[in-house]
């Protein structure tokens, strides 16, 4: 009697796993389960390894519709592949419209880094503001004391109101060139003018556009905020105050006017390299790679990290997170999304392994593989 009971058990188990599960490799595209049976709803993450643990914030996604309804989703594991769904970590707000966060704003590529000086869990995040499109173009932030939440929601803003970023020239700062000397955008002299700072000058006094981001704490504890901005046509790299829980005003703008999103970084023997996508929305294309040797620049392209069938496309996604893991020698994870708009909630994660050849970062497609 107890042998069948047990039995079955497992069998119940075994069913309700997915194939990754039980062997216990990442499955770049499949449908990954977490421990209630459901796909992971955790989209535009990113990844907080914290006293052993990883914790993976994503934007919860509905059947057919790309609008935060719910929030933004944690989930908890130890091995990268067996995932418990902890709590919706910061909750859309349900009752007050005129909140930022309220049910039906858009609230994408959350990040969640750990500020070892306030002990304070620090969730930043794109937010769109309800019924406006992406027109806002906001950074969100939001805090809490334990990884998993429930955040506390304290503001959204444009960042650096009233700031020039540090490597404009004095030309750029003072150019009379105003957004209403173009009739039609993506003319010769449109583009010359964007790479010269013509959003800049426009948005000066409300604060940089933000879009796309993530955040990147480096070795000595100093948090970026680092992000998709005028108008998606320029990354712009900020730095965050002590407890991350601002700017301090000290940004760059890099790759002027290369319209570049979907940022992600790593750094490897005292390099930084950023991998990002071209403008695409939810349609992929492929990826482009530059490095640094100061998150402030100068930043050289170095194209297309990925290689292989689909490297045109980035494996069919869009990178949101770049993993280090701590612990094993130069083992990164870029982390991707394989965005499915028609249902939104079906999105598939697109895990792959950096390798370096050359010592460049170069991406290619695994069917399966070990990051731990
Ligand atoms: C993508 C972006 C996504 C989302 C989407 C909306 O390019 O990376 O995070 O904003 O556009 O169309």
């Amino acid at each position: 009697m107890r042998t069948n009971y047990v039995f079955i058990m497992l069998t119940l188990t075994l069913l309700s796993c997915s194939a990754n599960q039980i062997t216990k490799k990442i499955m770049p595209g499949e449908i990954w389960k977490d421990d209630r049976g459901l796909h992971i709803n955790a989209h535009g993450g990113g990844i907080l390894f914290n006293n052993g643990i990883y914790y993976w914030y994503g934007e919860h996604k509905d059947e057919n519709s790309n609008e935060a309804n719910v929030g933004i989703n944690c989930y908890s594991s130890r091995d990268l592949v067996n995932w418990k769904f902890e709590r919706v970590a910061l909750p859309v707000v349900t009752n007050n419209d005129s909140s930022d966060i309220t049910k039906g704003c858009i609230m994408e590529r959350p990040k969640v880094v750990y500020n070892q000086k306030t002990k304070k869990y620090v969730l930043w995040f794109h937010l769109e503001l309800k019924g406006k499109g992406y027109k806002a173009a906001r950074v969100g932030l939001a805090v809490s004391d334990s990884p998993t939440g429930i955040f506390k929601y304290i503001r959204s803003y444009r960042p650096n109101a009233g700031k020039l970023p540090l490597n404009i020239t004095d030309e750029q700062k003072n150019s009379q060139i105003t957004v209403a000397n173009f009739p039609k955008s993506w003319t010769p002299e449109w583009i010359s003018a964007v790479e010269n700072g013509l959003f800049v000058r426009r948005d000066l006094a409300g604060g940089q556009m933000s879009r796309d981001m993530t955040i990147y704490v480096d070795d000595d504890g100093k948090a970026y905020h680092i992000y998709s901005s005028e108008d998606n046509q320029t990354i712009q790299i900020a730095e965050l105050a002590d407890d991350y829980m601002s700017h301090t005003g000290r940004y760059v703008r890099i790759l002027a006017g290369k319209h570049n999103e979907a940022p992600t970084i790593l750094k490897k023997d005292g390099k930084y390299y950023l991998i990002t996508s071209d403008c695409t929305g939810w349609t992929p294309n492929a990826a482009r790679m530059a490095v640094a040797d100061s998150l402030f620049g100068e930043w050289k392209e170095l194209g297309n990290p990925c290689v292989g069938a689909d490297s045109n496309l980035t494996f069919k996604s869009q990178g949101t997170y770049i993993l280090k893991i701590e612990g094993k020698k130069d083992t990164y994870v870029f982390m991707a999304d394989r965005w499915t708009p028609k249902t939104p909630i079906d999105g598939r994660y697109i895990w792959l392994p950096i390798t370096f050849e050359n010592g460049i970062p170069v991406l290619r497609w695994y069917n399966e593989w070990s990051a731990l």
